[in-house]
C-alpha cells in the first residue's frame, strides 16, 4: 500500500531486524518501529504495536526466525524450543500466530537461513491473499454499496491488501461508487484509528459511527452488506473476531443484511469443531477505563480515563460468531458457504497445492 507516495507493507525483515508500522502511533504519527530481537517482536506483538491475524502471524514467524539467528551453536535447538513458547504465549486468538510459528520452526532446526526463508515467504503468502481475497470479494460490492465494517482487517491487519477491506479496495478502484461505514470499535479503537486512516489514504467515502449505532443504521435501511475480518475459525465455520462482531451478525439477520467474513485459509484451523474451542483472549481492564488518543488543544498524545476511577472492568478482546449467521467466507481460493463440508474440501484442495496453512 501506499503512504505518502512510497510502498509499505505493514511489517517487514532485514537481516536480523524486524520492522514495523508503529500502529501505536497511527492515525496521528507514521512511523517504522524496529525490533533487533526477538524478544523485542515478541514485547511489538504483546502490546499490540502491531496487531491484527495476518500481521501477527508474519510477525511471530519473523520473530521464530531472528530467535534462529540468536541461538547459539550449542543448545541451538533448546534455544529455539524455548522462544517458540515465548512467541506462542504473546497472543491467543489468530490462528495465523501459531501457524506460523510451527512452520518457521520446523524450517529452523535444518537452519537459521532456512527459518528466515520461510518466515519471509509466510509474509509473502500473506500479501498475496489478501490481494485474490480483494479481487474474489468485489463482486458482493455493487454500484452505491453502503459497507459495514468493523476493528481494522485492512492492510494494516495483514502484510499488505487486507482481508475485509482488499473488496472495498478493488471496487472502489475499479470504479464502483461506494460509501463504508466504519465502527469505532471500542476498547481500541482500531476501526476509528485505523481504518479510517487507511480508507482516507484511498479517498474512499467513509464515516465512523460509535458501535451501538450499527443496528441502527442497518434497521433505517442505510447499510447494504457487513464485512468482517477473523482471527480464527473453526471447522463448522463458527468465527472468532474482534468483540463487537457477534451483535452486528445478529442485527444483519434480523435486518436481512449479507453478512460476509473475510480471511486468508490459514486462518481456518481444522483441529477446532466449532466456536465453543476458541481462545477468547481476554486483555487488561485498563483498555476499557483509559482511552488513548490526541489531546484536543494541546495536539499531544494522552491517556485519559473514562470511568469510575477503581471500577472494575471486563475486556474479552474477540467474540465468536455462529457460522448460522454467517452468509459466506471470502477467501483467497473463491467465497465458501460457511459449513464443515465446504471447509473441508477447501482445506484439502490447499493442503494438496499450497505450501502454507
Ligand atoms: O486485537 P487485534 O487488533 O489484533 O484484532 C484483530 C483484528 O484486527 C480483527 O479481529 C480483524 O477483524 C481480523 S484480523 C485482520
Amino acid at each position: 500500500m501506499r503512504v505518502q507516495g512510497k510502498d509499505y507493507r505493514t511489517i517487514w525483515m532485514i537481516g536480523s531486524k524486524v520492522c514495523m508500522i508503529n500502529q501505536h502511533l497511527l492515525p496521528y504519527r507514521f512511523e517504522i518501529h524496529e525490533s533487533l530481537t526477538f524478544t523485542e517482536t515478541v514485547r511489538a506483538i504483546r502490546v499490540m504495536l502491531v496487531r491484527g491475524a495476518g500481521a501477527i502471524g508474519a510477525a511471530a514467524g519473523f520473530a521464530m526466525a531472528q530467535a534462529c539467528l540468536e541461538a547459539p551453536f550449542t543448545g541451538y535447538e533448546a534455544f529455539i524450543t524455548g522462544a517458540r513458547k515465548t512467541i506462542e504465549a504473546s497472543r491467543p486468538t489468530a490462528r495465523d500466530l501459531f501457524a506460523a510459528v510451527e512452520k518457521v520452526f520446523r524450517a529452523g532446526l535444518s537452519s537459521p537461513g532456512e527459518a528466515v526463508s520461510a518466515a519471509q515467504a509466510i509474509a509473502d503468502k500473506n500479501a498475496s491473499d489478501g490481494r485474490l481475497i480483494g479481487e474474489n470479494g468485489q463482486q458482493l460490492i455493487h454500484h452505491g454499496c453502503r459497507i459495514q465494517t468493523h476493528c481494522n482487517a485492512g492492510w494494516l491487519g495483514l502484510v499488505d491488501y487486507g482481508s475485509a477491506l482488499s473488496p472495498v479496495y478493488m471496487a472502489h478502484r475499479s470504479g464502483k461508487r461506494l460509501h463504508v461505514w466504519i465502527n469505532e470499535t471500542r476498547p481500541r479503537n482500531q476501526g476509528a484509528r485505523l481504518t479510517a486512516w487507511e480508507l482516507q489514504q484511498e479517498n474512499i467515502p467513509c464515516t465512523v459511527i460509535a458501535d451501538n449505532a450499527a443496528a441502527y443504521l442497518m434497521s433505517r435501511g442505510e447499510t447494504d452488506l457487513v464485512i468482517v475480518g477473523a482471527d480464527r475459525i473453526a471447522l463448522n465455520g463458527d468465527v472468532a473476531n474482534k468483540i463487537g462482531t457477534l451483535s452486528l451478525a445478529i442485527a444483519a439477520r434480523e435486518f436481512r443484511i449479507p453478512f460476509y467474513v473475510a480471511a486468508p485459509t490459514s486462518t481456518i484451523d481444522t483441529t477446532i469443531t466449532d466456536g465453543r474451542g476458541i481462545v477468547i483472549e481476554e486483555r487488561d481492564p485498563g483498555e476499557v477505563l483509559f482511552l488513548q488518543g490526541l489531546l484536543k488543544h494541546t495536539g499531544t498524545m494522552a491517556e485519559v480515563s473514562v470511568g469510575m476511577p477503581g471500577m472494575n472492568a471486563r475486556n474479552p478482546a474477540f467474540d465468536v460468531t455462529p457460522s448460522g449467521l454467517i452468509t459466506g467466507i471470502i477467501t483467497e481460493k473463491g467465497i465458501i458457504t460457511p459449513d464443515r463440508e465446504a471447509i473441508l474440501t477447501l482445506c484439502q484442495w490447499h493442503n494438496g497445492n499450497s505450501e502454507f496453512h
